[in-house]
C-alpha cells in the first residue's frame, strides 16, 4: 500500500519536472489518461548497386532484400515501442523486454548491412600509403599486412555473423572485432570503419562452404574511398574524447 502512494508520488513529481521543462509536449502525448512515449523513427533503405563480378545476382539480390526485411521491421518494432506496456515489465517475459531485444537485432542488422554494401564492390580498390586509413592502421596493428592477417582471421572466426575494425573510444584506438549474429559480443563504444558481412547467407550460393574465398575476393575489392570518409570521423571523435 505505501508502496503504491510511494509510486503514485514519484510519478507526478517527475510528470510536474518534465511539465515545468516543457518536456512533456515534446515527446508524450496523453491518451486515455496515460502517457504515450513518441520516440519512434523511421529507417529508409538504400538501393545498393553492387557492380562486382564475385559475387552473382542472385546473392546480390536476396542479401537486398534481406536488408530492407530488416529495416521493416526495425521500423515495425520502433513504432510497437511507442505504445509497450511499461508498467507490467520483467526480466522473463514482457513483451516491452521482447521488443527491445527485437529492436537491438533490427537495429545492428539494418545498419551493418549499410555500413557492408557501401564498403564492399569497388572495382577500382585501391588504398595509399598517405591515407589516414592506412596511416591509423599501419599505428595500431604495427602494419597494413598485421591489421589484413588480423581482420581475416576475425572474418573466419564469426560464426554467423560479423567482422569489423572499429575505433575503439574506451581503447582510443582501433581494432577487429568479431560479432556473432547481429548482436552477440558487440563491444561497446566502439564506431565501425571497416565491416564483413560473414552470414553464410552473404557467400553460401557462390562459394558454399569456402567463406575464405569469398573474404579474399571482397577484401581485395574495399571500397578505400568510403573507408577513409569513416577514419576522418572516428578521428575527429577520438580527438573530442579526453
Ligand atoms: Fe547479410
Amino acid at each position: 500500500m505505501i508502496d503504491k502512494k510511494l509510486e503514485e508520488l514519484l510519478k507526478q513529481s517527475v510528470t510536474k519536472t518534465l511539465q515545468e521543462k516543457n518536456v512533456l509536449n515534446k515527446y508524450t502525448q496523453v491518451k486515455e489518461n496515460k502517457q504515450v512515449i513518441k520516440e519512434a523513427y523511421v529507417a529508409q533503405p538504400t538501393k545498393f548497386d553492387l557492380r562486382t563480378e564475385l559475387l552473382s545476382e542472385k546473392t546480390k539480390t536476396s542479401h537486398q532484400e534481406l536488408f530492407e526485411g530488416y529495416i521493416k521491421e526495425l521500423n515495425e518494432t520502433s513504432a510497437q515501442l511507442d505504445t509497450a506496456d511499461r508498467e507490467n515489465v520483467n526480466p522473463n517475459h514482457s513483451t516491452f523486454r521482447s521488443l527491445k531485444m527485437d529492436e537491438t537485432h533490427n537495429h545492428n542488422a539494418a545498419f551493418l548491412h549499410g555500413l557492408y554494401f557501401q564498403n564492399i564492390s569497388d572495382l577500382n580498390s585501391e588504398i595509399s600509403a598517405d591515407s589516414l586509413s592506412f596511416m591509423r592502421l599501419e599505428r595500431d596493428f604495427g602494419s597494413f599486412d598485421l591489421w589484413q592477417e588480423d581482420f581475416i582471421a576475425c572474418c573466419l572466426a564469426a560464426r554467423n555473423g560479423w567482422a569489423m575494425t572499429v575505433y575503439s573510444m574506451t581503447l582510443k584506438r582501433y581494432i577487429n572485432t568479431v560479432v556473432d549474429l547481429h548482436d552477440e559480443h558487440v563491444l561497446i563504444s566502439a564506431y565501425p570503419v571497416i565491416v564483413m558481412d560473414c552470414w553464410e547467407h552473404s557467400y553460401y550460393k557462390d562459394y558454399l562452404k569456402n567463406r575464405k574465398a569469398y573474404v579474399y575476393g571482397m577484401m581485395k575489392e574495399l571500397n578505400w574511398d568510403v573507408i577513409e570518409e569513416r577514419f576522418k570521423v572516428a578521428d575527429k571523435i577520438g580527438a573530442l574524447i579526453k
